[in-house]
């Protein structure tokens, strides 16, 4: 079948910005969204909702097969369901972060949570759920690699240490002083650190253009990255 949807695949570290420039490059775009860590954030939830130790590899694998997720994937109100359960604020505290590495490193739950996001992104092929354009903007840490390989664009957003930590300290402690920075280091660095060691993120593949928004702020950065497109696609 010939294929129709668009697709901007988007990688990067934890603090690159890359969910909030990909939301407003999508609604920009009127493209759908797709917040792939939410997804494995939600596994996670889910798991220790079940009471499953995340340690143990094959069982989070079989609750994760079972996983009850719906994505809603429209950029200006972005959510994540799982059993019925609004767990958009929920995949975010802390306890989740500081856990979702042990999911994501089961190579088990990637092949199936990566199952999931290409059916998802192939949906927009067909104007599923989402009624904007025909296409899609999915980030995480593998799109352009695994997940994605043949996408439109493969963009991939990094920053310096030093911005990503205070970009998430803002977001966590709402400043980025000295100690706010001091308690987001564990969360970002061991994370990423953890992540590393199953996927790359950090070093562009082939064929995928760098945007390092460093010292760019975030109209900026979604500027920079709608020119990427342009480039690459024609599409702004
Ligand atoms: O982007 P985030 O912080 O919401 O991602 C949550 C976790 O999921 C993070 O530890 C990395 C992992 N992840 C992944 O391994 N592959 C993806 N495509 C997206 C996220």
């Amino acid at each position: 079948a010939p294929r129709t949807a668009f697709v901007v695949a988007i990688d990067g570290p934890s603090g690159s910005g890359k969910s909030t420039v990909s939301r407003r490059v999508a609604a920009a775009l009127g493209l759908a969204y797709l917040d792939t860590g939410a997804m494995y954030r939600a596994a996670t939830w889910w798991c220790l909702e079940r009471g499953v130790p995340l340690t143990a590899g094959p069982a989070v694998a079989a609750e994760v097969a079972a996983l009850p997720l719906v994505m809603g994937v429209d950029p200006v109100s972005p959510s994540v369901h799982v059993g019925g359960v609004d767990v958009g604020e929920a995949i975010r505290r802390s306890e989740i972060s500081a856990a979702v590495s042990a999911v994501a490193t089961n190579l088990a739950v990637r092949a199936e949570l990566g199952r999931l996001q290409r059916a998802a992104i192939a949906a927009e092929a067909d104007a599923g759920s989402f009624s904007g354009g025909r296409g899609i903007v999915a980030e995480g840490r593998d799109i352009t690699t695994v997940v994605a390989p043949d996408a439109d664009v493969r963009l991939l957003l990094t920053a310096s240490e030093d911005a990503r930590l205070a970009r998430r300290a803002r977001d966590v402690h709402g400043t980025d002083d000295a100690a706010a920075v001091h308690a987001t280091r564990d969360e970002v660095l061991r994370r990423d650190a953890d992540d590393s060691t199953v996927v790359e993120f950090q070093v562009a593949a082939d064929g995928v253009v760098t945007v390092d928004s460093s010292e760019l702020d975030l109209d900026q950065t979604v500027r920079a990255v709608l020119d990427v497109i342009g480039q690459v696609a024609g599409r702004t």
